[in-house]
Order: C-alpha cells, then structure tokens, then sequence
C-alpha cells in the first residue's frame, strides 16, 4: 500500500553528498502505431534499464520514476552527478545496451518512434519542491524528505536562504480535512477489515497478499490445496504479529470444496475476499488437454463466480468490503499459444470491472488485478518459459494499493508497460504481438516434443 506523508514537506539536498545533482528526462515517442518491430524493442529496454540501476545504487541513480501521456513515455531520473550518469551511458557493459543500440540503429532507419533526452544540473540549492499530502516522490525520494519547516516557509526562501522567508500561502481548507482522519494502513484495516479470506495462499501471489495483509492487522482465512504450505505460512505469520489465522484445505476446481468452502465461513465476518487461486496452459490449442482445460476453467471462472456471488452478497449486506479478482494483462485480448488461458482472464477482467460499478453503491470495492508475467509458481504448472517477471511482494503491494481507488490495478512496471504500449493498438494488432510474446514462452515445447521424437 502506498504510504502517503501526511502535511506539507519539501526536499532537502544535502549540500555535499547532492552538490552535483542531476534531473535526467528520457523517454520515447511512437510516431508510427504500427511499426511495432522498430518501438517494442525500446520500450523493452527500459524496464531492463531501471532495474539494473535499482540493483547497483553505486552507479548513481538516486531514484526515478515513470509517465506516459498519449504516446510518449517519459522516465525522469535523479542522478547524483553528471559524471556518474555518463559514465554510466558510456559503459560498454551494461546488460540493456544491446537492445538500446538495435533500437537505435532501427530509429536512424526510419521515423516510426523517436527517442529523447534532458539533462539539467540542479545542484543542492537550486532548486525547490512543496509536496502535500503526497507519497514520498521525485526530488524528495532521491535525497531527503523533510517537513517544510525545516526549509523555510517560502519558494522564495527555500531557494534563496538570504530571502526572508514570508508565510506561505494558506492551504486549501481540504487539507485541514485529513486531520481527523487515520493513517491509510489503519482506515484500510477500518474499511475492509477485520478477516480477509485469500484463495491460492500458499504459493506466488496470493501468498504475498496474505503476508501483506497479516502485516496491516487482518486475520485470516487461508485457502488452496497444499495444507502443509498454508499451515506454515499461518505458524510464520501468526510467530510475528498479533492476528489470528484459519487454514482451509480445499480443491477450489471441485463443486464440493465451493461448498464446503461456503459452509465453513457463514458466520465468519470477512471483510476482504482475494481470489488469488489459478493456473494457466500453453501452447497450440489443438493439442490441449481437454480435462485439464475443464479443471482450469472451473477454477479460474466458476469457482471466482460462485465466491463472487457468495461474498458479494455478505459484503453488500454488511455495507462494507472489497473483493479482489485476479485476472492478468493476457485478457484484454485474445493470446494465440494460450488461447484458453487468457479466455479465462478476460471472463475474470470483465466480471471484475462490471462488479466494480455495480457493487460501489453497496459498500463493496472490487478491484481487477492485472498482473504481467510474475515470478511465482506459476510458468512451471504452465509450462511457460518467462524472461522478465515482476515479484510476487510488487504485484501484491500495487494491488492492495489500487483497491478502493480504481477497477483495475496493474501492478508493477513490467504491466503497465504492457498494456499501455498495446493500448493504442487496434485488437487484432495487439493479439498478433501477444502470440508472439507467447510463442518467444512456449518455444521450448517444440523444442522439447523434437528432442523426444528424436529419442524415440
Ligand atoms: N504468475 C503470473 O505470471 C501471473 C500473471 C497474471 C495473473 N496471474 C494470476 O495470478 C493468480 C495467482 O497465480 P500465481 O502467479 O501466484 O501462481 P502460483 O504461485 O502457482 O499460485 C497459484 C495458487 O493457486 C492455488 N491453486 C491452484 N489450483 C488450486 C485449486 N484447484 N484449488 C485451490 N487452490 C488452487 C495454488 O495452491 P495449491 O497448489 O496449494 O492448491 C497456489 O496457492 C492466478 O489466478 C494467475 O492466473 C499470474
């Protein structure tokens, strides 16, 4: 969840350590939508980009953070001087390089997307920032973040310490409003509190969602089929805080376990359902498994219609609640390769955003959650091969946050450059480029099916 810092607070640069400080724009156009080959491949860099500076501080990022407006993505960087920034573009090394260079190579090609950079020396003191009722960000995240107080009153002092520092004009009588109210941790225990019921807690994503939960003061209803992962998840989370934890063993792809899974909780005050249990399938339709492809939609669509219904109804006659359902950046639109699979996820994505308006006067927030690939348990029951994945702990924290504020979350950088580099695509389009992301996941399995012709 995103913490927000209550009041009025400003950057503090400290006058040594950021003498040099460097803001840093760079960023991207596409010109031509369909030109897909020349953009996709530097648009794939950034993320790459970003996540090797995050793991290496001493190249001297100090933080970034990421926008889009219509087709341009913008990155703004704060980089400790401008010689650790160009070195660090020099460098023949980095793993991001290759595809930067090709990206580069294809732009001078052609006119399809345009690249850009900024740079501008800031240094400790030539600069000033007003942040009110934000989350820590921008100048205030990549040096200090200080109450206002500490920095002067005015703009006009702030950037100049020999100005007198006159008041500041009086905030807006809606900040006073906040006063009264709890920090967010604490309205959203408030709010969807006190039970949360997590399906698919025992691995990947649901089971970071309940680690994350029990960290903000919710008991818990722990549901998936492994008993012994989800009793020993209960004895962890249970060692560290003061929360109070069930564990329900059930096979959700059964009609039975729904049932009993109804049963077990009537009478159970659950102020948040997470329906986190799912698995995929890839590759060629033809070949599927028809069994398997039966389990999957009775997990992933009918037993998130029937818990839909049966904690809807709960929540709505209490007032109060929220209602997570997982879908996946793969349904907003057809994925040859895992035709099946992103089916499912656009019955989910869909059932979700309609739920979202309908329930709202109720007192229920459901929230989509659209994750990208993610590093869980789940490429191997796929059988999918991922190259770039976001952290089960991103895509909870982005979820949880997103819950209450909008229909969909996409959780983590590598979802929303997914999606909204694909947004503006027509669907037919979009689909192409999804089967061949897929087809870049699945490609061991013709290797695999060769090797054992081969052998045989
Ligand atoms: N990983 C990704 O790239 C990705 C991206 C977008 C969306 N998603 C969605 O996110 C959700 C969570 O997936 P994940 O990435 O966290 O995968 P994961 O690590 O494999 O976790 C899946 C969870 O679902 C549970 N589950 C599976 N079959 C079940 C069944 N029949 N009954 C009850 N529980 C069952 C599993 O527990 P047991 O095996 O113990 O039953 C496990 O806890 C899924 O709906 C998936 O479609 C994943």
């Amino acid at each position: 969840m995103t913490t927000i810092a209550r009041g009025r607070f400003t950057a503090d640069p400290d006058p040594d350590q950021h003498a040099g400080l460097v803001l840093f724009h760079i960023g991207m156009r596409i010109n031509r939508l369909r030109a897909v080959r020349t953009w996709v491949p530097v648009l794939a860099a950034m993320p790459k980009m970003l996540r090797e500076l995050s793991a290496h501080p001493e190249l001297g990022l100090l933080s970034f953070e990421v926008f889009r407006s219509g087709r341009t993505f913008l990155v703004v960087q704060y980089w400790r001087d401008f010689a650790a920034l160009n070195a660090w573009a020099r460098s023949g090394d980095a793993p991001h390089l290759p595809a930067w260079r090709a990206f580069n190579r294809a732009a001078r090609r052609s006119t399809a997307a345009g690249v850009f950079h900024e740079t501008f020396r800031v240094g400790a003191r030539d600069c000033e920032t007003v942040y009110v009722d934000m989350p820590v960000m921008g100048m205030a995240r990549a040096t200090r973040h200080v109450p206002i107080a500490r920095r002067g009153e005015s703009a006009a002092h702030r950037i100049d310490p020999t100005t007198p520092d006159m008041p500041a004009v009086p905030p807006c009588p809606c900040w006073h409003l906040g006063a009264a109210v709890t920090r967010p941790r604490e309205r959203f225990l408030q709010r969807y509190g006190p039970r949360a019921l997590v399906t698919g807690a025992s691995s990947g994503i649901g089971r970071e969602i309940a680690v994350q939960l029990a960290a903000a003061g919710f008991d818990l209803v722990l549901v998936a089929r492994r008993e012994t992962l989800l009793r020993e998840l209960a004895a962890d989370l249970t060692g560290r805080h003061r929360i109070g934890i069930r564990v329900l063993p059930l096979d959700l792809a059964l009609d039975q376990s729904v049932q009993e899974l109804t049963a077990a909780t009537a009478g159970t005050d659950i102020g948040l359902y997470v329906a986190a249990a799912g698995f995929g399938t890839s590759g060629p339709f033809l070949h599927a498994n028809l069994d398997q492809e039966r389990e999957m939609l009775r997990l992933n669509c009918e037993a998130v219609l029937t818990t839909s219904l049966l904690f809807g109804r709960r929540m709505a006659e209490r007032g109060r609640g929220g209602i997570v359902l997982m879908s996946s950046v793969v349904g907003f639109q057809g994925m040859p390769n895992a035709a099946h699979y992103a089916a499912t996820k656009a019955y989910v994505q869909t059932l979700a955003e309609a739920l979202h308006v309908e329930l709202r006067p109720r007192g229920v927030d459901v929230l989509a959650a659209a994750p990208g690939p993610t590093d869980s348990g789940f490429a191997e029951r796929a059988d999918m091969r991922m190259g770039r994945a976001l952290s089960p702990r991103a895509v909870a924290h982005g979820t949880l946050a997103a819950l209450g504020r909008r229909p969909t979350a996409l959780p983590g950088l590598l979802s929303r450059v997914l999606k909204d580099s694909l947004a503006p695509l027509p669907r037919r389009t979009r689909v192409r480029i999804m089967g061949s992301v897929m087809a870049g996941m699945t490609g061991h399995q013709h290797t695999d099916t060769a090797t054992q012709e081969t052998a045989t």
